[in-house]
């Protein structure tokens, strides 16, 4: 109710709400206070089919009682929960606190299941196949939107199954990670590259870095240029984890593969943005899910 600017539709309902009960409780009062025709055959006088007529009773005492009941336990509902436009009601009842609440409880029954975890290193969480279903059940739940149920991405999406990290892989920078998220920029490098003819050089390059298949001599060209890209993705490409940018020698691709790819993504850049969870997962359950990821491409370390 709060998405609306004033009270008017708020009273509207509120007073339609009230106004419709009164209606309801003032046609039983005139319907039973109406005495039956005196006289006569009780029947209305319209007669159809040449026989059937249609009495005119008063109504049954025990259907005007469950009218009153009605009318009754329907106001009272109305003091009590939230039924009158943005009126709460007197219990201040809620689905958003009711929520809240089924939250609350579920949390505070599987706080003794995370601690025992918490308390518990990474690589040997990983090694435990009950920590392992809850991280698989979390992951599917708050990261397989963007990551995949299997975590091995896709366009734009990292791999989180294979070995090769953009921020890196070690559990601190995975639970980094997941609990403050990332903001991978790579800037529009073109007007620093050149022309357009550097630019293809220098995505030529790129591909040499990893033997893809590439115009050889385009990438001779391009390699002097490559210069400005290896502030961030280090000289002969090999990635920088401090900033996010990946490893060009290997062929692993986030944006697509090729030398059109490249181009593009030389020409108009890239911002890229994993989602901080912190608030939305507690710490115990991001250290369940940061063992979950790194044991993915990781051997656990078995309890004894
Ligand atoms: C809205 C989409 C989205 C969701 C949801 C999401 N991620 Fe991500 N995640 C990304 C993107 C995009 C990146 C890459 C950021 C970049 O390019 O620097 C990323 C990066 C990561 C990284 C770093 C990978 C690396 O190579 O260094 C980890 C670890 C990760 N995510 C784990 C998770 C986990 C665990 C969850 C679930 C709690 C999750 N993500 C939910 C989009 C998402
Ligand atoms: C300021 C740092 C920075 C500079 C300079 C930079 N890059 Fe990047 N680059 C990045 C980052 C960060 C990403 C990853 C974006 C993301 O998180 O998705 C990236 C991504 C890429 C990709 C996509 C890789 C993939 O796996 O799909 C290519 C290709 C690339 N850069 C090439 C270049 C080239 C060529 C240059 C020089 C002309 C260059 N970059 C200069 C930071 C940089």
């Amino acid at each position: 109710m709060s998405d609306f600017f004033s009270d008017f539709w708020s009273n509207y309902v509120a007073v339609a709400t009230l106004v419709s009960i009164l209606l309801c409780a003032l046609l039983l009062w005139v319907v039973a206070r109406t005495p039956a025709p005196a006289g006569s055959d009780n029947t209305t006088g319209h007669v159809w089919d040449e026989d059937l007529r249609e009495a005119n009773n008063p109504m049954p005492r025990w259907w005007i009682g469950l009218f009153v009941i009605t009318i009754v336990f329907g106001l009272a509902y109305l003091v009590a929960y939230p039924g009158l436009g943005t009126y709460q009601g007197q219990l201040a009842w809620s689905t958003e606190g009711e929520y809240a609440k089924d939250l609350a409880k579920s949390k505070r029954e599987l706080e003794p299941v995370y601690a025992r975890y918490a308390a518990m290193p990474v690589e040997r969480v990983a090694g435990e196949p009950a920590a392992m279903a809850i991280g698989e059940r979390l992951f599917l739940n708050n990261c397989a939107q963007c990551h995949g149920s299997d975590a091995r991405g896709s366009k734009g999406f990292p791999n989180l199954a294979d070995n090769d990290w953009l921020h890196g892989g070690t559990p601190d920078k995975i639970k980094e990670s997941i609990t403050q998220g990332r903001i991978g920029v790579m800037p529009p490098m073109a007007a620093a590259v050149g022309n357009a003819e550097d630019v293809k050089n220098v995505a030529n390059y790129v591909l040499s870095l990893s033997g893809s298949p590439h115009d050889s001599v385009r990438a001779g060209l391009g390699k002097s240029k490559f210069t400005a890209c290896a502030a961030c993705h280090g000289i002969g490409g090999v990635g920088n984890p401090a900033v996010g940018a990946p490893n060009l020698s290997d062929r692993t691709w986030l944006h697509g593969y090729g030398q059109d790819a490249i181009v593009s993504i030389i020409n108009t850049g890239k911002t890229n943005q994993m989602p901080a969870q912190q608030g939305r997962l507690t710490e115990a359950q991001i250290h369940v899910l940061a063992s979950y990821v790194w044991g993915l491409s990781n051997k656990p370390i078995l309890s004894p």
